[in-house]
């Protein structure tokens, strides 16, 4: 049966790289429907919404949404985020953000000695609540005695829902799964987590559970990354430790990304890790492959498991080969000319 796909290309380098991954996933699956989006900062400019007010009802009739990146300099970031890419992840249940980190053969990471049997690790990110639950708020503002307020929100159901995934992946790769939180500074949400976490590891005893403190967590990645697996972490944790994943496994252009709904109640958004690089939009020079990447996560997803092992496996091939490679991983290829590569890669 053919799958239904909202594609939203979004601003700066985003549409560059959705191209690409266009590309990749039409050659691979003939199952596809796309209908893109002009939605983002453009459109905000036009007409004073990240997307219009019916946007997800719209989106909720696709079965994925593939996306390139949100935000540019003409509009607040928080704007942007919260305009669009907050409430299509937090109305649509997306409650896991599945981050792969990955050293493919041939790549470079920035850890010396380190290879590709170093670097293979799994991130699941709660994506609905903790530090970015978008409660809070501003008091006297403009004035000497302003005063902000961020309020974490962890629900209990949020917390287990999210681990159990991490669990059921861990059982698929080493049995061996980090639990990232700062339980000691932090007295409730944390502790709370901490408590969940036991409960379910009970229920695994199959797959080895080991907390972890997001500070010692961050080291842990620099000095032993072969002793990481599936690693389960908050929202602002996660966020910010994949990024250093995306530096050790040779750059934020590599880094892909699935905001899922497990359940496939609503429909789950598919995109890169990185934002819309604005310094070099325009220049045809941004990595596609976190785009490409993110639309082999999406295959998966949707049931297309062949299809999703050949996109991986071509991207792989292509970085390997190294024939046409984009400035930030040593080459001197265009954006256009990693895609067609690996479009050729996917051919027998
Ligand atoms: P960024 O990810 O856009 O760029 C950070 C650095 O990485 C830049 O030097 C950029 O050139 C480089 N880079 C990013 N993607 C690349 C690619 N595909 N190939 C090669 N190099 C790449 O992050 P930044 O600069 O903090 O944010 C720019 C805008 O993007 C902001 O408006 C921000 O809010 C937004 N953003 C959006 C995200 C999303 O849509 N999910 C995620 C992160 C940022
Ligand atoms: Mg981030």
């Amino acid at each position: 049966m053919s799958k239904r796909i909202a594609v939203i290309p979004g601003d700066g380098v985003g549409p560059e790289v959705v191209a690409q991954g266009l590309k990749a996933l039409k050659a691979v699956c003939p199952k596809l429907e796309f209908e893109t989006f002009p939605w983002g900062s453009a459109y905000y400019q036009q007409t004073g919404q990240m997307m219009p007010a019916d946007g997800l009802d719209v989106l909720r009739g696709f079965d994925a949404i593939y996306l390139g990146a949100i935000g540019w300099p003409t509009v607040p970031d928080h704007i942007s985020l919260w305009g669009l890419l907050l409430p299509i992840r937090k109305r649509f249940e997306q409650y896991v953000n599945l981050r792969p980190v990955r050293l493919f053969p041939g790549s470079t990471s920035p850890l010396l000695g380190r290879g590709p049997a170093d670097i293979d690790m799994l991130f699941v990110r709660e994506n609905t609540e903790g530090e970015y639950s978008g409660a809070g708020g501003r008091v006297h503002i403009g004035t000497p005695n302003e005063v902000a307020v961020e309020v974490p929100v962890f629900s209990r159901m949020a917390i287990e829902r999210v681990i159990r995934y991490a669990f059921e992946r861990a059982r698929e790769r080493r049995h061996h799964l980090i639990s990232v939180t700062k339980s000691n500074a932090s007295r409730f949400a944390y502790v709370l987590w901490d408590e969940v976490a036991a409960g379910l590891s009970s229920q695994y005893a199959d797959v080895r559970m080991e907390r972890v403190h997001v500070d010692a967590m961050a080291a842990r990645m620099v000095l032993r990354p072969q002793s990481i697996d599936v690693v389960v972490a908050s929202n602002l944790f996660a966020d910010i430790l994949t990024d250093l994943g995306a530096a050790l496994q040779g750059g934020l252009g590599l880094a892909a990304s699935a905001n899922l709904n497990p359940e496939h109640r609503y429909p789950s958004m598919f995109e890169p890790v990185h934002g819309s690089a604005p310094d070099i939009a325009g220049t045809n020079r941004a990595n596609p492959i976190g785009a490409v990447w993110s639309g082999a996560l999406m295959l998966q997803h949707l049931g297309f498991t062949d299809a999703a092992q050949r996109v991986e496996a071509a991207i792989a091939r292509t970085v390997r080969e190294g024939k046409a490679l984009t400035p930030d991983l040593g080459g001197s290829a265009t954006t256009l000319e990693l895609g067609d590569a690996i479009v050729e890669a996917l051919l027998p």
